[in-house]
Formats: C-alpha cells, sequence, structure tokens
C-alpha cells in the first residue's frame, strides 16, 4: 500500500530533508585529499544531531554508521573507514535523517579535486538522470514513467543503469512502496497522487550495470570495476505542476571540490 502523506507528515520530511541536504552541503565543504570516510561520517553524525535530528542509517538493519561512503567503483551502501580520500577519486555521499518519525533521504557524488572529463559526464549524467525523472513526477503519471525517463537518459549517453537496487517511498519508514526502479518502460505501475512522497536514486555505472556485495554485507561495488555516481532526492508529489524536492538544498552544493 502507498501511504499518502497529510501536510502535517510533509513538514517533518521536508524538516529531515533539510538536515540531509545542510549536511551534504557541509561535507561537500570539508571534503579534501588526506580525509577519511570515518571523518566524513563523524561530521554526519554530529551535523544531524545538532540539527534536531537522528541519525537515520546507523543501527538501520545493523548498518553501522550515519552516512554512506561510496568510493569509485563503489556504487552505494560504502561504509566509513580509516580510508583516505584521494585526488581524482569520486565519492556518494548518501545521508538519512529522522525528525519526530519522520525519515529524509539523499544522496549526492562530487569528485575529490580534478577528474577527467568521462568522470566529470558520469556524474552530470547521473544528476541530469534524477531531474528526468523528477520532471515525470507529476499528478496522473504513472510511477514508471518515471523509471523510464531516467534509463533512457542514462543511456543516450552510453552509461548503464543498476537494477539490483531501487527508490522507494519514504516516511514514517526509510523504505515504504512504492519501489522506483530507474529502468522500465514507461506507462505502468501506479498513477502519481499528491501527497506521495518518494526517494528517486538513479545508480549509473560507467560499464556494464552489474554489481556485487562485498563481504561486509553492505558495500556494493560494480562487477566490472568501473566507476559508479548515485544522486537521491527526497520528493513529494503535487497537487498540480513539478514536485516538492525536500532534499533540493544539495544542488547548489554540488560543486567540484578541490
Ligand atoms: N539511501 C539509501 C537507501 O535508500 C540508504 C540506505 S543505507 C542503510 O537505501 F544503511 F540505511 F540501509
Ligand atoms: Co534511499
Amino acid at each position: 500500500m502507498i501511504i499518502l502523506k497529510t501536510r502535517e507528515e510533509i513538514e517533518l520530511i521536508s524538516r529531515a530533508s533539510e538536515i540531509v541536504a545542510g549536511c551534504q552541503k557541509v561535507l561537500i565543504q570539508e571534503l579534501r585529499p588526506g580525509m577519511t570516510t570515518l571523518d566524513l561520517d563523524m561530521l554526519t553524525e554530529t551535523y544531524i544531531r545538532d540539527h534536531g535530528g537522528i541519525p537515520a542509517f546507523k543501527g538501520y538493519r545493523n548498518y553501522p554508521k550515519s552516512l554512506c561512503a561510496s568510493l569509485n567503483e563503489e556504487v552505494v551502501h560504502g561504509i566509513p573507514s580509516k580510508r583516505t580520500l584521494k585526488d581524482g577519486d569520486i565519492i556518494g555521499l548518501d545521508v538519512g535523517a529522522i525528525v519526530e518519525g519522520f525519515y529524509g533521504d539523499g544522496a549526492v557524488t562530487v569528485s575529490v579535486g580534478d577528474v577527467e572529463p568521462s568522470v566529470q559526464k558520469l556524474i552530470a549524467v547521473t544528476k541530469e538522470a534524477l531531474s528526468k525523472g523528477l520532471e515525470q513526477a507529476i499528478v496522473g503519471k504513472r510511477l514508471s514513467d518515471i523509471s523510464s525517463a531516467i534509463q533512457r537518459h542514462v543511456e543516450q549517453h552510453g552509461f548503464s543503469v543498476v537494477r539490483d537496487f531501487v527508490g522507494h517511498g519514504i516516511g514514517r519508514q526509510l523504505h515504504e512502496e512504492p519501489q522506483v526502479p530507474n529502468y522500465g518502460k514507461p506507462g505502468q505501475g501506479p498513477r502519481l497522487k499528491p501527497g506521495m512522497a518518494l526517494a528517486i536514486e538513479p545508480m549509473v555505472n560507467m560499464g556494464g550495470n552489474g554489481v556485487k556485495v562485498l563481504k561486509d554485507g553492505w558495500t556494493a561495488v560494480t562487477s566490472d570495476g568501473s566507476l559508479s555516481a548515485h544522486f537521491e532526492h527526497t520528493i513529494v508529489i503535487e497537487p498540480t505542476g513539478p514536485p516538492r524536492v525536500l532534499t533540493a538544498y544539495a544542488e547548489r552544493g554540488h560543486v567540484v571540490i578541490t
């Protein structure tokens, strides 16, 4: 069942999402070569708690940290560790917060220092694919219109869309119905209704779409070792027009940091 949210519930998802976006901005500002992903995790937990939220991922199905930090060939769910960031890395920063029982969830991918044009393109196309999906997140459209717009954009640019992980409904739980795949034919699935809250999150590989999960039980990496990028927004379907993008602040923070 897809749970439609009330105005009050949307405000709480929005507050949680604002913390997510503000946190990502700080992470992007602070991120530099030599830092560990554990340093970023500490910043994440501190930021979320200082702003009145609870880190959503810590303890979720025994996930050990507040941040998912996915480097290079890591697709999603990279566990923060003593691994240090290097010039030329790319990193996915996936953050979740809870405010008064409601979740916000968002991810951005940024480069650490300079990266080749082909890598910049991977990041840009993934971000654009999310925007293409958001353009379809309109009352009366069907769920797979979002999925298909994302897939189309990615494949047009010669990259591949990950199938093994999907976006999701969000609210009182991190993962609610419906699942939101990043691929598929248009015109299928439930019709979009005002008050639906969705986390839309394309994961895009430079090579093939295959992924595997490492022995830590979490870190998903590309099967062929190619680079991968991930963007995610928590949105709500509006009565008319485009969706409200609740984690949008990070849009402005998405810049190349040296
Ligand atoms: N954004 C990710 C998701 O929606 C984050 C989940 S990490 C977890 O699945 F640890 F909480 F599972
Ligand atoms: Co998510």
